[in-house]
Parts: structure tokens; sequence; C-alpha cells
């Protein structure tokens, strides 16, 4: 055989191998990224002052319902009420928390993490919202926790709203349908800030408003059960109108207590002030320019539509046109206090789903509405998955979709400072599991450190990715899916409340700690010392 010939053989002898290579990462839809990223990821891949950490919150993990004067929130009415969701499971006690809050940041420290977002239940600290008083139990709860924290050099996040408040709430006002509501949030938002904001340098007003207003204002699964049209849901086109309302409500809730931060607290206390958004990744289902069209508008109905307002001031065109005049308007006042009014963005990333355009095409009744920006999402292409299936309906592992939303994000928001506040894996698998095979979660670890390959991806190419968070801490109450669904890096014995730290624990502390990089340890004890 002639040496060129030979050559031109082993070329492409190299490339069908290969192209075989790819295809069996891609194509049966599993983890995409190349076997070398994932195992690749270090803790040196991320910037020296990253914050690594994980996150819980108050209904998920915290129990003690009706204990030191705290009053019902609208789950614990929900749930002992109407049975919450599908089997029937409520967070009376959940992993109780708030008994084991001590061996928990304990089980943290082992961990390595330099940050623990969590928050604070509204119920607790204000019973009665401005009807009544601040409750010191709740104060002294939370205030045990962030010193506790803060003495293991452990970073305390603190989102103010995480899904529940005071029943009360909803009794009076209807909630977030209620301008009202914005008065509450801002006298709940300046308590934490007074009595916590010495030691507190991070908040989060809010946890996914969009999120919360759909499935609390529309599709009526979440209490407080307001439906917006007949059928529950968008079913009606476009008298979308509640959702709609929640939301503007809690944006200007979050501007309203980020104007009173900045303006009086910040100065005195240092820190910063965000807001998380549920950011699902969205690629076009085909090539067509329609797609493609559907994709960027789904990025703006669900990111932009929270994010705009609270850093250019004002909702996206898009939102606005296809909202017509039942998108409520800001004054020029509330333009001018929503504009920059967060110094971070918090990113809750999950998942990546493929965008159909439905302005053209058909599409089923509830994906064909307004609020959605009239896109529909499937998992399939060509009958083959975007990738592996999680436990929660629609949502995918497509490590990818990290760093092409932080990439979006960056662009649209002109690289303004981010943290991944949420980001984690649930099994779809878990009912068939023994229990050494829930510790045993290899899949978990995969997730995470693709996922973290895929962020250290965007840093690389220059995003101001200044954290992640992985979700959750530990088993929990998982919302409408009770104890089933699992995300923690702790599993919970249910009957004992054991907590046993899983391999991605271990995994997660092995990343941490290889080459060490702890932030900030010594200046956290001494920033504690000063303060008492
Ligand atoms: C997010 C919620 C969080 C948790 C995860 C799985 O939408 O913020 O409380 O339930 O999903």
């Amino acid at each position: 055989m002639k040496p060129n010939i030979f050559f031109i053989l082993l070329f492409f002898l190299i490339y069908a191998l290969a192209t075989l290579l790819e295809a069996s990462t891609n194509s049966d839809g599993g983890f995409i990224l190349e076997e070398n990223e994932k195992t690749r990821i270090k803790r040196s891949d991320f910037p020296s002052g990253f914050l690594f950490g994980t996150g819980t919150s108050a209904y998920q993990v915290e129990g003690a319902y009706l204990e030191d004067a705290k009053s019902l929130s609208n789950w614990d009415v929900f749930c002992h009420s109407l049975g919450c969701g599908e089997n029937g499971e409520n967070g009376d006690i959940a992993d109780d928390h708030y008994h084991m809050f001590l061996k928990d940041i304990e089980l943290m420290h082992s961990l390595g993490i330099q940050a623990y977002r969590f928050s604070v239940s509204w119920a607790r600290i204000l019973p009665r919202g401005r009807f009544g008083k601040v409750n010191p139990a709740g104060i002294m709860f939370y205030n045990k926790i962030i010193d506790n924290l803060i003495l293991k050099g452990i970073e305390p996040f603190v989102t103010i709203h995480h899904v529940e408040f005071p029943q009360e709430l909803e009794d009076i006002y209807g909630s977030w349908l209620n301008p009202e509501m914005q008065e509450e949030f801002i006298y709940f938002a300046d308590a934490c800030f007074k009595f916590f904001g010495d030691r507190v340098k991070y908040w989060i007003t809010i946890n996914e408003p969009l999120l919360l207003a759909e499935m609390a204002y529309e599709l009526g699964v979440f209490p407080p059960f307001h439906c917006s049209g007949p059928f529950g849901n968008c079913l009606d086109g476009n008298s979308d109108v509640k959702p709609i309302i929640a939301m503007h409500n809690m944006l200007l809730a979050h501007g309203k207590a980020a104007k009173l931060y900045h303006e009086y607290f910040q100065p005195k206390q240092g820190g910063s002030i965000g807001l998380t958004v549920n950011s699902k990744m969205y690629e076009p289902l085909t090539n067509s320019e329609l797609d493609h069209q559907a994709a960027r508008r789904a990025f703006v109905f669900q990111s932009g539509w929270t994010l705009d307002p609270l850093i250019f001031g004002d909702y996206p065109e898009e939102v606005k046109e296809y909202l017509g005049y039942e998108l409520p308007s800001f004054s020029h006042d509330e333009k001018n206090f929503m504009k920059n009014s967060i110094d971070f963005i918090g990113i809750n990333h999950y998942s990546t789903t493929y965008a159909k355009d439905c302005t053209n095409s058909s599409c089923s009744a509830t994906e064909n509405c307004a609020i959605q920006g009239f896109v529909g999402t499937v998992g399939e292409r060509d009958g083959v998955l975007i990738g592996e299936h999680t436990a929660v309906e629609g949502s995918y592992v497509v490590p990818r979709g990290m760093e092409e939303i932080v990439n979006l994000i960056k662009i649209r928001y002109n690289n303004k400072p981010m943290f991944i506040t949420e980001n984690g894996y649930s099994s779809p698998d878990v009912h068939e599991q023994r229990v050494d095979e829930l510790i045993n979660d290899v899949k978990r670890i995969e997730y995470h450190a693709s996922y973290l390959a895929s962020l250290a991806k965007s840093i690389r190419e220059g995003a101001d990715v200044r954290g992640y968070f992985a979700w959750s801490f530990m088993d929990s109450y998982e919302w409408l899916q009770g104890y089933d669904v699992k995300y923690g890096l702790h599993y919970v014995d249910r009957q004992t409340l054991t907590r046993t730290p899983k391999l991605s624990a271990k995994w997660y502390k092995n990343f941490l700690t290889n080459n060490t990089d702890l932030v900030n340890m010594e200046a956290s004890r001494e920033k504690l010392n000063t303060n008492a």
C-alpha cells in the first residue's frame, strides 16, 4: 500500500471512531458533556472567591409548624384542609431542621461548603403580618442559625420569601393579587434587614416569582389556588390576568424592598440584594426561523419577564406586545426605583427543553397561551429525548444548558454578577430503589459534575458567576410531590430523621476540599466576635 493511501485510510478510521464515540454519549439522550469534562472538573476551575454552597427553604425542611408562636402559613392550611400533593404528605415535621439545625450546620461544615442558602418563614417572624408584632422566638431561631453558620465560616444566603406566607394575608387581602401585599412584604423585609442584616450579607428578596404566579394564581395547584381561567389554567387564551397581577405585585414589592435596603441598610451594613429567577433553557425544536424565535421568546417570557423590570425598569417589549392591556404598566416613579434594583441575579437552573412556535403551528390548548409567549415545549425530537428524564415531568438532564442560559443572561444583562442559586438532580426511579441504592447516587454526582463543567466553561468565556448552590442540602419536602422526589446530598430516614451523607455529599466534599481554597473562614469568625 502506498503511504499516502495508508494515511487517508487511517484518517477515515479515526474520524469514524470519533463519530461513534460522540454518538455513544449523545444518542441515548444521556449526559451530553464529554467524559473527560465530567471527571476533569475541580475546585480550581472556579475563581478563588467563588462561593460553593447548598440550599433549602423553610417549609421544605423546618417542620415545627405550630411551635413558638408561629402562625399557620398558606401551606399549613392547604395541607391540613385539603391534603396537599400527590400523596397527602405535608411539612408539619419535614426534616425537623427547627430542632436539628445544629447537627445540620455541623454536617454542612464537614462538607466544606462556604455558603448556605435558606429562607426565613414569614409566619414564624411576623405571624400576623402588619396586624401583629414581630415574634421574638422566630428572630431567635434564625439568629442561632446565622451565628452558628458564621462560626463555622459559612456565609448565610437568605431568601426572604420562598413560596409560603401567613394564611391571614390570604384571608384578608387575597395575598399577591392585592397591592397591599407589597406593603406587607416591605414590612417583613425591613424586619429581616433590621434583625439579621448586621451578619447577613446576601439577600434574595423573592424566590422564582413567575413560577409562584403560575402555580398559585394561574394553574391553582399551589395555595392559595387562584385559577385564572374557567378551567383553572390558560385554556381561555388571553384571560391570564391573575398571574400577571400577582407577578406585578411581587416585582414592585421587590423593587420597594430593594430601594429600602439600598438607601437605608446597605450604606450601614454593606451586603447585596438580588432575586432568583427560574431559568430553564430552551432550544428550537426544528431549524425553522419560527422555532428559533419561539426559543428566544421562551427565554424572554421566563427570565426576561422577571429580570428586565429589575435591571432596565420595564417589561420586555415582547411581553408587552403579547399581553396587551392585561399587563399593568409601571409609573415613571416605579420605573426609576425598579431599574437597577438588584446587585446580583440568582439563577435557578435545572433543565432544558425544546421550544416550538405556537403562533403559526398547532399546539395543545395549554401551550397556546399568551402568558407563555405562545411557545410549546417538548422533550423529544425525532423520537430522541433531549436528555435523560428526571423525577419531574418535563425536566431533563442537559448539562450544556447551564452554559447556554448563563451566556444568554450575561449578554442580555451586560454581565451583571450572577449566582447559581439552585441546581440539582432527582432520580425518576426512587420508588424502586432500596436505601443503599438511594445513598449510592452516582447519577447525582454525574449531574452536578457535568453541570459544573458547563458552568466553568461559561466562566472561562467571561461570565461573572460568583457562586453555586447545590439543591439540596438534604432530601426534603418537595411541594406537591411530597418526600418521593429527592434532591438531597444527604438521605433523610423518614422514621428516625437521621441524615446520612450520600455518595454525592462525599463527592462534593472531595471536590471542595481537595484543592482547598476556603474563603473567609477566619474573617467570618472575627466578624461574629466584633458583632457580639
Ligand atoms: C424550585 C424551588 C425549590 C425546589 C426546587 C426543586 O423551583 O425553588 O424550592 O422545590 O425547585
